[in-house]
């Protein structure tokens, strides 16, 4: 069967989502293929952080209702190193440094709030599609094929979104000679866990210790996200629950009190850095970690993908007002810039706060230094604040 719409979206993340909101605000139908159930979207858990723009964006798009009232707003974060009075924390006030907040709002909740949206408003996504395949990028008249149903389909659009995140098919539909990748692999990976208890802080604690990063943050006053770094072929079954409680007592430093709770999910999730430039194809257009990856430090992946979508979803507007396709040969070099900034961020992040397997007693001192000055600094830390909270977007 032949389905026709003007943009076919493969992929029912955060970037897939929005943009099929995003369209549907400016008149423009869409249908999103995706190939993993609806539950197991909605269960999946993710990113938890969303910057100050992306959360006025829900709001302002009617999205906002769930995560204005169950979501955490936080005026900052903490830094946690060395071992003064205070147990090393340093809070950072994004309010009081830069204006804008941050929001804890789980990734699945906000895939939850799209799917119920987009399909009580008659956008169609079909989950468990398979063989997802595109063809004629070249052409006007782009193709997806796939099955659903056990029966092969096909939709003919205009334009098709590739945000089928890392693992998906767009990218690598590309023809090599016309992308150029960049990419660092980090000598580690988060071991992250949800857990039935309290939080140790209101706001997110980011620990540097001597056994390496961790990270107390959560996704509720009682469910916690706890986040430990650990080698990138670290093997889960390593870890039981009590080693991990144990390994989070431990980098937390005595700052606060941990409480511990029933570990309801836990996965190891291996860190790189990644662009492919550019993000487009012919009529196929990369959008969130389709064509990037950061490594979650800078709690920037989700953010990028809705930043991705709204410059695509305004590109596409404009070819269907004027028929105008300068913004659509732009999106490239109109998003990469603030993909790299966000890159560097992450990338900063990382190696400021990671212990790193060649590092020597030179290179923690310095990241000692640094941690002292970016707290202690007005300069320094207003920039972690404006590149946390989120850069400019227009
Ligand atoms: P995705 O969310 O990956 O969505 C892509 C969608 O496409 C998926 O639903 C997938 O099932 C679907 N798909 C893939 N292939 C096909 C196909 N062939 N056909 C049809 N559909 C397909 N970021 C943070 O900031 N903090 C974190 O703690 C954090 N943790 C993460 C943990 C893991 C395990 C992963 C993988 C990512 C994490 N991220 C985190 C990153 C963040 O979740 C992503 O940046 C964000 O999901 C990007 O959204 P997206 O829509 O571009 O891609
Ligand atoms: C999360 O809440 O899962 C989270 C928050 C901040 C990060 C990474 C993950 O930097």
């Amino acid at each position: 069967m032949t389905l026709r719409t003007q943009v076919g979206i493969i992929g029912a993340g955060p970037a897939g989502l929005m943009l099929a909101k995003l369209l549907q605000m400016a008149g423009i139908e869409s249908i999103i293929i995706e190939n993993r159930s609806r539950e197991y979207c909605e269960a999946r858990v993710r990113a938890g952080l969303i910057e100050q723009w992306a959360r006025d964006c829900l709001i302002d798009i009617g999205l906002g209702e769930r995560l204005k009232r169950e979501g955490m707003y936080h005026e900052g974060i903490k830094l946690r190193f060395g071992d003064d009075a205070r147990g090393g924390l340093h809070p950072i006030s994004f309010t009081k440094l830069v204006g804008k907040g941050t929001t804890i709002y789980g990734q699945q909740e906000v895939v939850k709030d799209f799917n119920t949206a987009l399909i009580a408003s008659g956008v169609p996504i079909l989950f468990e599609v398979e063989d997802a395949s595109v063809h004629d990028l070249d052409s006007k008249k782009p193709k997806i094929k796939f099955r659903h149903d056990g029966q092969p389909q096909e939709i003919e659009c205009d334009f098709i979104g590739g945000c089928d995140g890392f693992h998906g098919i767009c990218r690598p539909s590309i023809p090599e000679s016309a992308l150029q990748l960049f990419d660092r692999e980090y000598p580690f990976g988060w071991l992250g866990i949800l857990s039935e208890s309290p939080p140790p802080d209101h706001e997110l604690i980011y620990s540097y210790t001597e056994r390496g990063f961790a990270l107390y943050t959560m996704r509720s006053p009682t469910v916690s996200r706890l986040y430990l770094q650990v080698d990138h072929d670290e093997d889960i079954d390593n870890w039981s629950d009590d080693r991990i409680w144990d390994e989070l007592h431990r980098r937390l430093h005595g700052a606060r009190k941990l409480e511990e709770g029933k570990i309801v999910q836990k996965g190891i999730t291996p860190m790189r850095s990644f662009v492919t430039e550019p993000m487009q194809h012919g009529r196929l257009f990369l959008a969130g970690d389709s064509a990037h990856i950061v490594p979650p430090t800078g709690a920037k992946g989700m953010n990028l993908a809705f930043a991705d979508v709204r410059v695509l979803a305004r590109a596409i507007a404009a070819f269907y007002k004027s028929g105008a396709t300068e913004l659509l040969e732009r999106y490239s070099e109109t998003v990469l810039p603030r993909v790299w900034k966000a890159q560097r961020f992450s990338w900063w992040m990382t190696q400021l706060l990671h212990r790193f397997p060649h590092e020597n007693a030179f290179d923690q001192r310095r990241q000692l230094a640094e941690l002292d000055y970016v707290a202690g600094s007005v300069a320094a830390s207003t920039t972690l604040a404006e590149n946390y909270a989120g850069l400019p977007i227009d």
